[in-house]
């Protein structure tokens, strides 16, 4: 990417994009608080339950998504809710009725950048994941900068690479989980300042035609999920750009920390390998992801994405983190290696 693309030229004084920005707006009641806390038909209908790691991300085998229950779909929303992600291999699902799988969870979310409002299509990258300005490798959760930032996200891949392009989802849920309680106080009530004005800028010089101008939003740092009511950082590199409440040097220093606590956590992230037909289905407000760009041909991967406009971040102080939840439901059970974590039901 070439750095002319990260400033102001001719071609972004003169862009007038053709919507406004979206306003605030409450979304339905989320679909996870309509399920059976046990997830009893969905997790009887797999032949296999997967916890790939203890934290975050949860493979169901021999389901189709294409086939759920009303029930069964209410139930994937809470597992999701819970591990953050879900993966499924081999699905026959036609893009139409993953739009109408999506509509069942809220209205669909619509990308600044996306040209068919039903759908964003995915597309490979072979570009510097160290490169300066360059923002397509990097953690993020997709739009963080609007109003009501996506909730449920669905990706599910047509073609990809024999090696390469995966994805890494992180849980923030574990994240604020993970720091020390005079970090967790700190953080509680601050606002992360997320900004679209440097994506607008690149895409606009890149030759795109984003369909809403920049915006520049306030959300709390930490933020408490509706249904699990556990608290979790809401923080990215990618768009966000300042916290409120500090002094200048202040907020580069803590923006500094979180993105090298978000780096170093291999032990909360999962790591996707792709195929034809394997979807991901995560949610955006706890969860964040970074494709891996490079290294092969970017033709060979394409998916589509589908998501649904989540509520406003609000932060609960009353909500709980991970471990007071772990706890105050018996504690951590350790089985061999494996960590179960328990949420709302005991099997996930
Ligand atoms: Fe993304």
């Amino acid at each position: 990417m070439s750095t002319s693309h990260t400033g102001i030229t001719e071609q972004v004084l003169t862009y007038r994009p053709p919507h406004p920005p979206v306003k605030e707006f409450e979304p339905a009641t989320d679909r996870a608080f309509f399920a059976d806390p046990e997830k009893k038909s969905l997790l009887a209908a797999a032949q296999k339950v997967r916890n790939l790691t203890p934290y975050i991300g949860t493979e169901l085998v021999g389901i189709q998504i294409s086939q759920l229950t009303d029930a069964q779909k209410d139930e994937l929303a809470l597992l999701v809710a819970e591990r953050g992600v879900v993966f499924f291999r081999d699905q026959d699902i036609t893009l139409d009725q993953q739009y109408e799988l999506t509509k069942h969870y809220g209205i669909q979310d619509r990308d600044p950048n996306q040209v068919d409002p039903r759908h964003v299509t995915i597309l490979g990258r072979n570009s510097d994941i160290r490169a300066y300005a360059d923002f397509g490798g990097e953690y993020h959760s997709d739009h963080s900068f609007e109003a009501n930032p996506p909730a449920y996200t669905m990706l599910r891949m047509i073609k990809t690479p024999d090696s390469g392009g995966d994805t890494i989802f992180t849980s923030q849920t574990a994240l604020f989980d993970k720091l020390s309680p005079t970090f967790q106080n700190l953080f509680e009530g601050l606002h992360g300042v997320h900004s679209s004005e440097h994506v607008f800028v690149n895409s606009v010089n890149g030759g795109n035609k984003p369909f809403r101008p920049p915006v520049r939003r306030e959300h709390p740092l930490i933020r408490t999920h509706p249904v699990t009511k556990l608290k979790s950082l809401f923080y990215n590199p990618t768009f966000v750009i300042h916290i409120a409440e500090l002094k200048g040097q202040e907020s580069i220093h803590t923006l500094g920390f979180l993105r090298e606590h978000l780096h170093a956590a291999d032990d909360l992230t999962v790591r996707w390998k792709w195929e034809p037909g394997s979807v991901a289905f995560w949610d955006n407000r706890v969860v964040v992801h970074r494709a891996i760009p490079g290294g092969y041909d970017p033709s060979t991967r394409e998916g589509k994405r589908t998501a649904i406009y989540g509520e406003k971040p609000f932060f609960d102080p009353s909500g709980e983190t991970l471990s007071q939840r772990i706890q105050r439901l018996g504690g951590e059970t350790a089985k061999g290696e494996v960590v179960k974590l328990h949420f709302n039901s005991p099997q996930v």
